[in-house]
């Protein structure tokens, strides 16, 4: 690992996940979609900016064909609580009616950020949604969300990495980590 990245991972107090379990993990999933999507052309809907790097792994690996649209949704504001608001900035042109929608971020945390985004794309009528994520949370959640699979189920902690930031920061970490409560520099 570069100097650089090593430097960024002594912010961590633990790692809780390698950049090798994330890497089994996701290609678990790619080949479970391979399976249960067989036949159909998905369009993904991805989270920006915490779900990039899930779906640039996640991507790459499906069998089947894909178009894609981002979208930015925020609740946190940069802090580690939800603000309990999500904006979510849905680009026009987006029509998902008739789709095969597979929705994509990387954590479900309180459930508010993909119940709002589902109800928004049932809203157009699409032929189906499955919902994915990296990580859940176990904790109890605002919102009922349908999760058809999670990668990784983890405890109540604000993790940073792989796509996960604080204050925007700790993007690029490739493992997932629980940031030092007395750092970061
Ligand atoms: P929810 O709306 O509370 O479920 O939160 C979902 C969003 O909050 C995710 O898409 C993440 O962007 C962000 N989030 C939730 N928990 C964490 C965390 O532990 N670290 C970094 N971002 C998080
Ligand atoms: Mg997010």
């Amino acid at each position: 690992m570069s100097s650089s990245v090593t430097g960024v991972i002594h912010d961590l107090e633990r790692i809780l996940l390698s950049p090798e379990e994330i890497h089994t993990r996701v290609q678990a999933m790619a080949a479970r979609l391979n399976v249960e999507l067989a036949g159909k052309v998905v369009t993904v809907v991805a989270l920006m900016d915490g779900a990039l790097f899930f779906v640039a792994d996640l991507l790459r690996q499906l069998e089947i064909p894909v178009r894609m649209h981002t979208l930015s949704a925020s609740s946190y504001q940069g802090g580690t609580a939800t603000t309990g608001e999500v904006k979510v900035n849905w680009p026009a042109g987006v029509d998902l009616r008739g789709q095969d929608v597979l929705l994509l971020d990387d954590i479900l945390d309180t459930g508010l950020t993909l119940s709002v985004i589902s109800e928004r794309i049932l809203a157009q009528q699409p032929a189906s949604l499955r919902t994915c994520v990296l990580l859940s949370k176990r904790r109890q959640r605002l919102r009922d969300v349908p999760l058809d699979d999670a990668g990784f189920e983890i405890d109540d902690e604000f993790v940073v990495g792989y796509g996960m930031d604080y204050m925007g920061r700790f993007r690029n970490l490739p493992c997932i980590g629980i940031l030092n409560p007395n750092k970061p520099s």
